[in-house]
């Protein structure tokens, strides 16, 4: 059985992470990657706080396994980090720190809850200041990644990461979405994989069905990395661009930022009723290049057991022999 230094750590089976994506994540979800033996996490960052209490405890009556909340801290607010740090999670994962917000304090006040920290990062700077801050896990996120990223490729990232923050275990992200993957991660030096557009392709996901057959009838290669989104929504990120699937609102709005801006309110109410409507022409679809490794929508808890199957045999299997 595959088992590294997160399963313990985390208490799970399986070195699996559920990205805590704040559009892309639900309780049935959660639940269903915690029950399969990974870390179901779920995005915490944007409802209301209502919401938020029946999540989590809808996350509570269907499993006794560990999970995990998300914040994304430029959005944080004091209510909303108590409200988070009063649930009791195992594992609080952040990302998305402005460089004047205060790591260590956010991270000594989680540890003060009895939860674990988990940050994302996208270069090896923010990975030693994650380090310095206290982070218990770190998440070194690569370009190829679906949503939020920075423009560092997984395959370099990882290992830098896991050199700069030694011993504290790295989950990869980015480009992961089979046991090839996860292999490959192990071998640059993380501890397990954390995934987002794969989990999105799942029954479980919230995600719109149309959004779903988008990805899986994507090659990989109609994806990129814009601000559009961001711009149209009005939301300046610390440092990130976004990665999106190529499509008629991408078309439309490339090389023509300054008109964005000027009309963004319309575009915006757009992309939320495209959203709703599960419109994928004119909606933005946060995804990322391993949209080309999924070829259908499975439930959740097969993507986890078959990752974690799938990398065993290649350690097993298919590495050692290349040494006989
Ligand atoms: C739709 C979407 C929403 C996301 N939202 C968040 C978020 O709120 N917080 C976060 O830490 N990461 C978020 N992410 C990033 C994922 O957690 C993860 O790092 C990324 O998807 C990994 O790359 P992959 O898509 O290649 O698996 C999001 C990703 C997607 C696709």
């Amino acid at each position: 059985m595959l088992r590294t230094r997160i399963c313990e750590l985390l208490g799970i089976e399986h070195p699996i992470v559920l990205g805590g994506m704040s559009t892309g994540t639900s309780p049935r979800l959660v639940v269903a990657v915690s029950e399969a033996g990974g870390l179901g996490v779920l995005g915490a960052t944007r409802q209301s706080p209502d919401q938020l209490a029946r999540d989590i405890e809808e996350i509570r009556r269907q499993t006794d396994r560990p999970f995990g909340l998300n914040l994304l801290l430029f959005l944080a607010d004091e209510p909303r980090f108590a409200g988070l740090l009063a649930a009791r999670p195992r594992v609080l994962s952040f990302a998305w720190a402005w460089p004047e917000q205060d790591l260590a304090g956010f991270f000594a006040r989680t540890h003060a809850a009895g939860a674990l920290v988990m940050h994302m990062v996208s270069t090896v700077p923010e990975a030693t200041r994650a380090a310095e801050a206290g982070a218990d896990i770190i998440v070194a996120q690569g370009t190829e990644g679906g949503g939020h990223v920075g423009l560092m490729g997984t395959l370099p990232l990882v290992p830098m990461v896991a050199s700069a923050v030694a011993p504290i275990p790295v989950l990869a992200a980015g480009g992961v979405a089979d046991g090839r993957g996860l292999a490959a991660a192990l071998a640059l030096g993380a501890e397990g994989v954390l995934l987002g557009t794969r989990f999105l392709a799942t029954v479980e996901a919230p995600f719109p069905e149309r959004y779903k057959q988008a990805i899986v009838e994507s090659d990989g290669h109609d994806s990129l990395v814009t601000e559009l989104p961001d711009i149209a929504n009005g939301q300046v990120w610390p440092g990130a661009y976004v990665r999106v699937l190529r499509n008629r609102f991408i078309e439309q709005w490339l090389g023509r930022e300054g008109e964005l801006r000027r009309q963004r309110a319309t575009v915006s109410a757009q992309l939320r009723q495209a959203f709703q409507e599960g419109d994928r022409e004119h909606g933005a679809i946060l995804a990322g290049q391993t949209a080309g490794l999924i070829d259908r929508v499975e439930p959740a808890g097969e993507v986890v057991r078959r990752i974690s199957a799938e990398a065993e045999r290649i350690l097993r299997e298919r590495l050692p022999a290349l040494l006989a």
